[in-house]
């Protein structure tokens, strides 16, 4: 058996271009654009190349992009004094601080500064706390694209033995919160779990976010299931080149029913749904409804 390809990249490509209709509409409707400020502290390099992408779609979907970039020694007050200024720009509708900050800068300070209602990294506890009580709030962007993914695959998901492998703030927890929204059965398991390969096989829907290449093995499927790759590790090619892998082996290919290729899987997707939690955070902003599809 060949899995069927799960095609991230496509299904990202016609939710932007249903955001940019939506964002045509709003346009007409309110006189003024949904507006995302990204905010990039230091040099990373693969950062600038997200940040760059992040910023060039929003323009593309017809939004306001405000770039905002700050040196690697820059203090955390003038850091949190940006935050709150962006807090209060009415033309801002979505913030979003890239990750990992340079050494000696609080993650968890940025997160908790960051108005809830224009938090479209869904990262602040009180979204947390939103998802986990299953109220509307902004829900984290991979998670957000790894569920619309198996929503358009599988429909309806009740019921359905869900294994998520990884159990991290930003993709595991909030990955079997939604899960469990959807009536699943979720077993979340990570790189500490007692017979790993046992638990998995229990997954009608595997969810691989642990981060490591290719740790999850074929032989660890239930024959059939639907797969989800959260994982972009780069690795050795061989010859002084890299290439990009995810959690599952390749080999999974042979025994899932259906799988998200890497590159072109849940990656293009988070941008999108960055896009799709900004429009969210406007039509809220403005006591509008938000269009249907966007959300869960
Ligand atoms: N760095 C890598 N992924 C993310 C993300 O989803 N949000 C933020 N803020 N930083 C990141």
């Amino acid at each position: 058996m060949i899995a069927t390809l799960i095609d991230g990249k496509g299904f990202a490509a016609r939710l932007r271009a249903d955001l940019a209709a939506h964002v045509a509409q709003l346009k007409e409707q309110t006189g003024e654009a949904p507006g995302l400020a990204v905010v990039l502290v230091g040099e990373d390099a693969a950062s600038q190349v997200y940040v760059r992408s992040k910023e060039r779609q929003t323009v593309e979907a017809g939004m306001e992009s405000f770039s905002h970039r700050l040196p690697a020694d820059v203090s955390e007050d003038v850091l949190l004094g940006l935050v709150r200024e962006l807090n209060a720009d009415t033309r801002v509708h979505g913030i979003l601080v890239q990750f990992p900050l340079p050494g000696g800068l609080s993650q968890q300070k940025v997160i908790e500064a960051i108005d809830v209602d224009k938090d479209v990294d869904g990262f602040h506890v009180e979204n947390v706390g939103r998802v986990a009580a299953g109220l509307p709030g902004l829900v984290p962007c991979t998670p957000l694209g790894c569920l619309m993914l198996l929503r358009d695959h599988l429909g309806d998901l009740t019921g359905q033995e869900a294994v998520v492998v990884g159990r991290s703030h930003t993709v595991g927890k909030p990955v079997a919160q939604l899960l469990i929204n959807q009536s699943c059965t979720v077993t979340v398991a990570h790189s500490r779990t007692r017979d790993l390969p046992d638990v998995v096989r229990r997954g009608d829907i595997v969810v691989a976010a642990v981060g490591r290449p290719e740790m999850v093995k074929a032989e660890w499927l239930k024959p059939g299931c639907t797969v989800i790759d959260v994982g972009i590790n780069r690795i050795d090619a061989g010859e002084g080149k890299t290439r990009l892998v995810g959690d599952v082996d390749a080999a999974a290919w042979d025994v899932a029913g259906a799988m998200t290729p890497v590159p072109g899987g849940v990656g293009p997707m988070t941008i999108a749904c960055l896009l799709a939690n900004t429009v969210t955070a406007f039509c809220r902003q403005k006591g509008l409804t938000p269009p249907a599809g966007l959300g869960l």
